[in-house]
C-alpha cells in the first residue's frame, strides 16, 4: 500500500516526500517538473537511503495518471501539485483555474473511480483573504482576492462536495500560513524559478550576492515597527503536519481544514535582523511603497491542529533562517547546478 504524493519534486512535497520515507511509508510520486526538478528527489532518497517510483505525469493527462492507480495499490493521496504564483495568476487566470482546480477534478475523478478516499489537500491561508482580525482561525471569514487564492477556496468547496456525495471519503485542508527554511542536511530547499517572489528566499539571494537589497514593502503598516507581519513556519515543521493529518484521514471519516501555523508574527524588519543576527550576513534595504494586495498583519491559530492532530510547530525563527542560509549557501544555483555540473564530467 502506498501514498500518493502529487507535485512531490516542490518545495513543500519534497520535504514531506523525505518525512513519509522516514517514517516507514512506501510513496509514489507524481510531477510534471513544470516548477521543479527531479534533482529534489534524487536528493530524497540520497538523504533517507529509500527508493520510491517517480512518474514525470501532468495531473491533466487523465490516460497516464490512471496508469498510476493501476499500476500501484494507492491507499490515500496528498495533493501539493498546483501551481502558486499570485501575480502570474492575476495575468494568466485561466491557465490557473485549469491547472489547479481541472488537475484536481481529474485526480478526484480517479480516486473515486479506484476506491481511493482518503486525502491530504494543500491549501493556504490566503483562503482568508483581506482578513481583518488575528489570530485567524478556521472559522474567520473566507474569500480571495486572486485567482491563485479563488482555486484554493473552490477547490476547498469541491472537497465538501465531494464528501457531501459519499460520506466514505476522508479529508484534510491544510492551510499553510508562510511557509520558510529548508531540511537540516541542506540538501533539500526552496528553489523559485527567477527572481523570487517571496520574503525569505529574496532575503537569501541578497545574502548570497545574486540581488542586491531587499526593498521592504510599506512601513506604515498599524505593526511595531509599521512594517507587514506574517507567521513564519518551517518547511520541516509542515511536513510533520502532513503525517499528523494523514494518521487522522487514516482512522476516520470526514472534511476538515486546519490552519498550520506557529501562532506567532514576525515583521519585515524582525526577519531581516534575525537572518542577520544567525548568519552574520548584513541584508541591505531600502523602503518602498506596500505591495498591492498585501495585508499588514497575519498570523494563525493553529490550535485546532494540536487539539484534533496533535501536532505543533517546533522550530523557531533563528532555526528557519540558520536552514534558509545553510540551503542558500549550500546551492547558491539550487538544484541546477549540480545537474548541469553532472552533464558536464
Ligand atoms: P512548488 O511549486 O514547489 O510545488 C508544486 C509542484 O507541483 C511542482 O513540483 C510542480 O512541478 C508541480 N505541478 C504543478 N502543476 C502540476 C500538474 N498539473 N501536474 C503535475 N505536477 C504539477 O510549490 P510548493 O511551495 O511546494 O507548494 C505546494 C503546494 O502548497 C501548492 O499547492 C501551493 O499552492 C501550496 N502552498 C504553498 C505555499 C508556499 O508558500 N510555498 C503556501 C501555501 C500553500
Ligand atoms: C504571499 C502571497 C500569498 C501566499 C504566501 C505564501 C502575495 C500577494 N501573497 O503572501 O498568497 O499564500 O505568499 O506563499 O504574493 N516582503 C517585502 N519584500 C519582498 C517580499 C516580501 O517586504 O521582497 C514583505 C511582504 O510585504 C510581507 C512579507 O514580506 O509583509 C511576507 O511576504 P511573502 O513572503 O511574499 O508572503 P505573503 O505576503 O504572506
Amino acid at each position: 500500500m502506498a501514498v500518493l504524493v502529487t507535485g512531490g519534486a516542490g518545495y513543500v512535497g519534497s520535504h514531506t516526500c523525505l518525512e513519509l520515507l522516514n517514517a516507514g511509508y512506501e510513496i509514489v510520486v507524481v510531477d510534471n517538473l513544470c516548477n521543479s526538478s527531479s534533482e529534489s528527489l534524487r536528493r530524497v532518497n540520497e538523504v533517507t537511503g529509500k527508493d520510491f517510483k517517480f512518474y514525470q505525469i501532468d495531473l491533466l493527462d487523465r490516460q497516464s495518471l490512471e496508469e498510476v492507480f493501476n499500476q500501484n495499490k494507492i491507499e490515500a493521496v496528498v495533493h501539493f501539485a498546483g501551481l502558486k504564483a499570485v501575480g502570474e495568476s492575476v495575468r494568466l487566470p485561466l491557465r490557473y483555474y485549469h491547472n489547479n482546480i481541472t488537475g484536481t477534478l481529474v485526480l478526484c475523478e480517479l480516486m473515486q473511480e479506484y476506491a481511493v478516499k482518503r486525502m491530504i489537500f494543500s491549501s493556504s491561508a490566503t483562503v482568508y483573504g483581506m482578513s481583518e482580525s488575528v489570530p485567524i482561525s478556521e472559522k474567520s471569514p473566507l474569500g480571495a482576492t486572486n485567482a491563485y487564492g479563488r482555486t484554493k477556496l473552490i477547490i476547498e468547496e469541491i472537497m465538501q462536495d465531494v464528501y457531501v456525495s459519499d460520506p466514505n471519503w476522508s479529508i484534510a485542508i491544510l492551510r499553510y500560513f508562510n511557509p520558510i527554511g529548508a531540511h537540516s542536511s541542506g540538501r533539500l530547499g526552496e528553489d523559485p524559478n527567477g527572481i523570487p517572489n517571496n520574503l525569505m528566499p529574496f532575503i537569501t539571494q541578497v545574502a548570497v550576492g545574486g540581488v542586491k537589497e531587499l526593498q521592504i514593502y510599506g512601513n506604515d503598516y498599524p505593526t511595531l515597527d509599521g512594517t507587514g507581519v506574517r507567521d513564519y513556519i518551517h518547511v520541516e515543521d509542515l511536513a510533520r503536519g502532513h503525517l499528523k493529518a494523514l494518521e487522522k484521514v487514516m482512522a476516520t471519516t470526514g472534511v476538515e481544514a486546519y490552519n498550520l501555523g506557529t501562532g506567532r508574527g514576525y515583521s519585515v524588519i524582525e526577519m531581516v535582523s534575525a537572518f542577520e543576527r544567525v548568519t552574520g550576513r548584513r541584508i541591505p534595504y531600502k523602503m518602498t511603497d506596500r505591495r498591492p494586495g498585501d495585508i499588514g498583519i497575519c498570523y494563525s491559530d493553529p490550535t485546532k491542529a494540536e487539539r484534533e492532530l496533535g501536532w505543533i510547530a517546533e522550530k523557531g525563527i533563528e532555526e528557519m533562517c540558520r536552514d534558509a542560509w545553510r540551503w542558500q549557501s549550500n546551492n547558491p544555483c539550487g538544484y541546477i547546478e549540480e545537474e548541469e555540473v553532472l552533464r558536464t564530467t
